[in-house]
Parts: structure tokens; C-alpha cells; sequence
């Protein structure tokens, strides 16, 4: 399985697998399906509520804890020295876990220099692998690292053909932080899997839009986060190694760049109200 080292000396698996958007009974299911299939780095997150399903899948799988990557990540209400503490720790013990290999600050948003100091503290005491952040854009990263001791390792950030980033990875690979791609299909969003520049490639390899999609990040050197219920299709998401993109079909890839949030605009005033409005009133309101 092909790794990136992360600024800690960690080796990372390059494919990982998500389970946003899976209600527990339904993870468990897909978490022991992608454990046999070959994954070994699972991202979930306190806010997916399914950190409990994500261990009792990992205890199952009989798989020794040093083989598998285990990402979390710590949510806008758990934002601050001492709330980011006991929200690791409570992530810790749904997972049944002693240590997490990632806790990623989920969105720049509360009181991210209390939650970041809680994180060093965590990893000086050797309870935790490494740290890092989600949707911090150049800006946000750039301050960060401006007043911290330990360097983020990740930035999670939405990652698509259809939304590539490239000046933001260029800041990132600068500072020695390594990007991975949530959302490395966009959710399907306009039609990413019958796109035809993407659908002639993948024809041309004989393979999947799907996998032309994970290759082209890889290839760039951003690990990805696919998400599926689907065995077949964690297969299928999980094969894509063994093929290489030409430089001209990443760049006819290129070109397919909308060059804005396709999913989640961390910037917008809509979305941080609608984040707030979820967390002072989850029953009327839903997260995504
Ligand atoms: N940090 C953040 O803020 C953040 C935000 C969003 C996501 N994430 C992480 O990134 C992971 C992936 O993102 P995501 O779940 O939003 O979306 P995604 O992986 O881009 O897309 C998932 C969708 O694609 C479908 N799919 C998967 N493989 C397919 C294939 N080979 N062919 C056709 N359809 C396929 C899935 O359907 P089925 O499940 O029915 O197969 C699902 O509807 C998440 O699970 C989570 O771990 C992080």
C-alpha cells in the first residue's frame, strides 16, 4: 500500500476510507467491509456520531491496532483548551482506542489556539499521533503555523477535479503540510461520475471515472478520502495504484477546474450560520 511521510515521520496510507454521512449500524457494516478489502486508514469525525460503529469494526477485524491509521476530529462546539481536551478523550474512549494516529480541528472557526495548545499537550504526552486541521484556507494556515509550536502535519481540505487548488497546495508544500482530499468525487456533485473529459480517460485506461478521479490526486500527492457503503465499490476505489495518468490527461484534467468550493465555502457567512444554528438548535436544523 503506497504511504506519504507526514512532518511527525509518520507514514500515512495514500487511500483511506470515510464514513461521513454513514449512521452507525450501516458503518460497522462498511468499516469491517473496507478492513477486509484492504483499507487501513479510516477518517471519522465526532460530529459523524459514528465513532463507536468505527471501533467495534476495527476490535472485529482482529487487525493489530500499529497496522491501521485512525483519524477523528474535534467539532465548532468542542473548541478550547480544556473542551478540545476532553472532546479527544471522548473520542478516544467511543472509538475504545488509547491513542489516535490524527485529531484534526474540523473547521476554523471557536477558539483554535486554545484547542491547538490542548493538541501539543495531547502529543507531548504521548496520547496522540499527530495533529492537524480541516478546511483552513492559505490565510487561516498561514496565521496558524505563525503561532504554534507543532505544526499542523494535514490540512483535509475538499479536494475534486472539479475544485484543484493547486496555489493552495503549492503554501502547503511550502510549510511541509500534507493536503488530503475529502470529498475526492465531489458527492457526484455536476455530474463528476459521467463526465465525458473524465469518462474518456477512465475508457482509455479501462478503468472507472471513479478511479481516474483518485488517481489524479494521487499522482499530484494528495491522499484521498473516498466514501462508499458499496463493497464492490470500495474495491473499485481502493485498486487504484496500478495504472498512471499521462501528463496530458492531467493536464485535460486541469482544465476542468470551477476553481471554487463546490461543497462547503469555510468563508461564507451562510455557512457559519448555519454551522451555529445547527449547534444551538440541532433538532430544527441538519448538518452536512
Ligand atoms: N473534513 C471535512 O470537513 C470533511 C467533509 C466531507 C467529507 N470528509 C471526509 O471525506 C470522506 C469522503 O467524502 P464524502 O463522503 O463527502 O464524498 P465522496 O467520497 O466524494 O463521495 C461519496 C459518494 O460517492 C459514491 N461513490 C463512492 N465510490 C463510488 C464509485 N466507485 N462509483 C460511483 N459512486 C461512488 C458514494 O455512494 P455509496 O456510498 O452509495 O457507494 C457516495 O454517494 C468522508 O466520508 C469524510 O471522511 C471530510
Amino acid at each position: 500500500m503506497q504511504t506519504i511521510q507526514l512532518n511527525t515521520g509518520a507514514e500515512m496510507p495514500m487511500v483511506g476510507f470515510g464514513v461521513f454521512q454513514m449512521a452507525p449500524d450501516v458503518c460497522e457494516r462498511a468499516v469491517s467491509e473496507a478492513l477486509e478489502v484492504g483499507y487501513r486508514l479510516i477518517d471519522t469525525a465526532s460530529s459523524y456520531k459514528n465513532e463507536a460503529a468505527v471501533g467495534a469494526a476495527i476490535r472485529r477485524s482482529g487487525i493489530s491496532r500499529e497496522e491501521l491509521f485512525v483519524t477523528s476530529k474535534v467539532f465548532v462546539e468542542d473548541m478550547g483548551e480544556r473542551k478540545t481536551r476532553d472532546a479527544y478523550l471522548r473520542s478516544l474512549d467511543a472509538l475504545g482506542l488509547d491513542y489516535l494516529d490524527l485529531y484534526l480541528i474540523h473547521m476554523p472557526y471557536g477558539d483554535v489556539f486554545g484547542a491547538w495548545r490542548a493538541l501539543e499537550a495531547l502529543v507531548r504526552e504521548g496520547r496522540l499521533r499527530a495533529i492537524g486541521v480541516s478546511n483552513f484556507q492559505s490565510d487561516r494556515i498561514l496565521d496558524l503555523c505563525q503561532n504554534i509550536e507543532i505544526r499542523p502535519a494535514i490540512d483535509q481540505l475538499e479536494l475534486h477535479p472539479f475544485y484543484q487548488r493547486a496555489d493552495e497546495l503549492a503554501l502547503l508544500s511550502e510549510l511541509g503540510i500534507c493536503p488530503q482530499a475529502w470529498a475526492p468525487f465531489a458527492e457526484g456533485l455536476n455530474g463528476l461520475f459521467t463526465n465525458p473529459v473524465l469518462a474518456a480517460i477512465a475508457a482509455a485506461h479501462g478503468k472507472s471515472v471513479a478511479q481516474v478521479a483518485l488517481r489524479w490526486n494521487l499522482q499530484r500527492g494528495v491522499p484521498v478520502l473516498p466514501k462508499s457503503t458499496h463493497r464492490n465499490r470500495m474495491v473499485e476505489n481502493f485498486a487504484v495504484q496500478a495504472f498512471t495518468l499521462t501528463e496530458a490527461e492531467m493536464a485535460q484534467i486541469a482544465t476542468l477546474d470551477l476553481a471554487r468550493p463546490q461543497m462547503f465555502d469555510p468563508r461564507s457567512p451562510a455557512e457559519v450560520r448555519r454551522i451555529y444554528d445547527y449547534l444551538n438548535n440541532p433538532v430544527l436544523t441538519t448538518l452536512q
